[in-house]
């Protein structure tokens, strides 16, 4: 194939697809017999496929990322403009846009003062674990470095990050992983009984005093971070019971921890507020996030934290070693900070936060509707536009549904033209979550589409069971 493909004919793509793509997460068997599909245009919420299907994309570019939609002209002019100026240079020197960007964003984070980019969230993760391993090193004479993660929480593909990794089939077969990451349980309150925590009514300060009993017995002068989530995502989609975050800062504060916030998939924008965390009034050390950052129109991460810590590279500058002696080679292009700056003034002139607010409320309460209907759905969890609906084959047990049926309803949804995900290859034996993400700026009829199809599906596939008790 040469570079000139008939635009109308996506048989030589779809050839030199399935002869040379290695797709991600896919097992490419079926591909022998069937084809890839490839995904050819998109605008606003809608994408169009090889065959010129039109589907609604309920998640955002399949992995929570594109949050402002497809097809903005404004975001790929500003781009333009920008590489023909300057593309690239390395990060030890400053750039138009990464400063502009810095700046606005630090505006959105009361508390946080220093940017450090770099090009993916696990990337940025793995930036916050140098910094406490750092950290510990230089002022805690090598202890403080272990660095704790939670049961179902995800923070990247490399192995450091997979090394702080809370799904289990996830991480099957790529280990050993590195040393000094422990796990912490996990704060799904619906799944509390398997917790042996079934007859507790104060759920959210109980999760996160489990953190403190991990970080007694494995002795607090030991423990440098505490890497959390904001709002579970791949894990199932799990928002922090009422009480756990003002626990939890009250724990690192107690034990000198320092709290990283990993919101590659919450910031800028998904749960309706800039940042997950500013639901609950915690004020981490260090966040990370990447995914919404630019909507996926140019690859961004960014790592931000406190006067405080950036203190901590720069106090004696006599030692050789005192700097974060670290670099990030893409971390120095200019498209993504510029496209960053424009994702976030779409942001603010279309009042998205708003809108996700909005829509989120509609969203819950289709699904609520869809849940009186259906015996299968036993949960429905979220917060703004990014919300789950977890499948039982059994409401009073809360026994998962076969993976593979709620793959059915997926895979249902996609044949009416609409994307929705589920959990994958997470917690074994739990995947069992039926993901909603659309782009920030979904209307009620998009929502009412997306919940249609569910409701369609799930008939479907499991057959109409009312619930006997909601
Ligand atoms: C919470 C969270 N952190 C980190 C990552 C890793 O981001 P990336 O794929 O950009 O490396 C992801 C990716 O899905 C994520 O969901």
């Amino acid at each position: 194939m040469d570079g000139n493909f008939n635009e109308n004919d996506f048989s030589q793509i779809i050839e030199a697809d399935r002869g040379h793509i290695w797709h991600h997460l896919s097992q490419h068997k079926p591909y022998e017999s069937s084809d890839p599909r490839i995904i050819i245009e998109g605008s606003g919420l809608h994408v169009w496929d090889q065959h010129g299907k039109e589907h609604l994309d309920a998640v955002s570019g399949g992995v929570w990322t594109v949050n402002v939609g497809y097809g903005r002209e404004s975001i790929a002019n500003a781009i333009r403009d920008q590489l023909i100026k300057l593309n690239y240079f390395a990060g030890s020197a400053g750039s138009i846009p990464s400063a502009i960007f810095a700046e606005k964003l630090i505006e959105k984070m009361p508390g946080m003062s220093r940017v450090y980019y770099c090009n993916s969230g696990s990337e940025a993760n793995e930036k916050a674990f140098k910094i406490i391993r750092q950290i510990a090193h230089a002022k805690y004479g090598g202890k403080k470095w272990k660095i704790l993660y939670r049961d179902r929480d995800y923070h990247g593909t490399t192995i450091g990050a997979l090394s702080a990794g809370g799904q289990d089939e996830r991480n099957a077969q790529y280990g050993p992983f590195a040393a000094g990451f422990v796990r912490v349980p996990h704060c799904l309150e619906y799944r509390k009984h398997e917790q042996h925590g079934a007859s507790i009514t104060d759920y959210g300060t109980w999760a996160a005093d489990q953190i403190e009993k991990v970080i007694l017995e494995e002795g607090p002068d030991t423990i440098g971070g505490l890497c959390l989530e904001p709002v579970t995502a791949g894990g199932g989609v799990i928002p922090p019971p009422d009480g756990y975050w003002e626990r939890v800062q009250e724990i690192c504060k107690q034990y000198d921890i320092l709290l990283h916030i990993d919101e590659v998939v919450c910031g800028i924008g998904r749960t309706g507020k800039w940042f997950g965390y500013q639901h609950y009034g915690v004020i981490p050390d260090l966040v990370t996030m990447a995914k919404g950052v630019a909507s996926g129109y140019a690859a961004i991460a960014c790592l931000v934290t406190t006067e405080t810590v950036f203190e901590k590279f720069k106090d004696n500058p006599e030692d050789k070693l005192n700097y974060f002696r670290d670099i990030s080679t893409f971390g120095g292009c200019t498209a993504g900070p510029t496209a960053a700056i424009e994702n976030m003034r779409i942001i603010e002139d279309e009042a998205l936060l708003q809108n996700t607010n909005d829509m989120s409320n509609h969203l819950i309460n289709n699904l609520h509707e869809l849940m009186n209907k259906h015996d299968v759905i036993g949960d429905i969890r979220g917060k703004g536009l990014f919300c789950g609906a977890e499948l039982v084959s059994n409401r009073r047990t809360r026994d998962p549904v076969d993976e593979k049926m709620a793959q059915a309803v997926v895979a249902d949804c996609m044949n009416q033209g609409v994307i929705i995900g589920v959990t994958n290859r997470s917690v074994p034996g739990k995947n069992n979550t039926l993901c909603f993400s659309p782009a920030l700026i979904a209307t009620t009829d998009d929502i009412d589409k997306i919940t249609h199809s569910v409701d369609e599906a799930i008939s479907r596939v499991f057959g109409v069971k009312k619930p006997k008790t909601i």
